[in-house]
């Protein structure tokens, strides 16, 4: 892979943590973070742009409880059409930028009978149903050939966010992310078969970039918002406005629990 010429002020900035925010999050860099900068997709070269309405497709960095982060206010999706490596090229960039943590965030389907819209999960571990992995003809020479996946999602920061749930009486999901390719949702047998498979929620992000991460050696906490019953669960069909909705609703939570996340890393 070309190395990333970065513009500064970004380059000398040095965030610490990054931040991936899915649909319905993107406001929390603007609400929730002491702006140092932005730095719109278009404007990194060889960067891809993101195409789904809603997502703005930029870099925001500052610094939020005194930590320096840097958030995607929008990701790439692979069914827009990108190949793996534009989807986790940002996850490239933040590692070269010096992050040793990564937040990434997303809207899921519930499959776990007891999830409902509203809901957050946090991620106890993925299964990768993309039919692909992010680290074929991996560019590059850093970490290891065939890396550990045994725990993706760092069991000290899925604690610590526990007991702060618990303490604030947030009422703290965790469960197995799967992802598929999208953009279709499932059928109500794939539902049936991701259940029996251990998946308690379902989306169509976040694997390639926590592969990518850990491949990296970075530490990756992800946490879903489940938005929605999964096909077959719910009476009624699945709507991308359902999504946003409940994304929508509980976006204020949605940011608080990622503050808290953030002051444990
Ligand atoms: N399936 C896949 N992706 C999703 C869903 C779903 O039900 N809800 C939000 N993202």
């Amino acid at each position: 892979m070309k190395p990333l010429t970065l513009p500064e002020p970004l380059a000398s900035f040095k965030p610490e943590i990054g931040l991936i925010l899915g649909s319905g999050l993107g406001f929390f860099a603007d609400d929730r973070i002491e702006v140092v900068g932005r730095l719109p997709y278009g404007e990194i070269e060889g960067f891809p742009v993101s195409t789904v309405e809603g997502h703005a497709g930029q870099f925001v960095y500052g610094t939020i409880g005194g930590k320096r982060v840097i958030c995607m206010q929008g990701r790439f999706h692979f069914y827009e059409g990108y190949s793996m490596p534009e989807v986790t090229l940002p996850i490239r960039l933040m590692h070269s930028l010096g992050v040793h943590t990564l937040f990434v965030t997303n809207a899921a389907g519930g499959i776990h009978r007891d999830y409902v819209p509203g809901d957050f999960m946090l991620l106890s571990d993925h299964i990768n149903a993309l039919g692909t992995n992010p680290l074929i003809a991996w560019q590059g020479d850093e970490g290891v050939r065939f890396p550990d996946m045994s725990e993706v999602y760092d069991g000290t920061l899925r604690a610590g966010l526990r007991d702060w749930a618990q303490s604030q009486g947030v009422d703290l999901k965790e469960g197995v992310y799967l992802a598929t390719t999208g953009p279709s949702y499932e059928t109500p047998a794939e539902v049936r078969a991701f259940a029996t498979l251990g998946a308690d929620a379902v989306g169509m992000s976040t694997v390639p970039e926590a592969i990518v991460a850990r491949k990296l050696g970075l530490r990756v906490l992800g946490i879903s918002c489940i938005t929605n019953a999964a096909a077959g669960i719910s009476k009624v069909p699945l709507t991308h406005e359902e999504v946003s909705e409940t994304a929508d609703r509980v976006r204020q939570q949605f940011a608080d629990l990622l503050t808290a996340g953030i002051a444990l890393a």
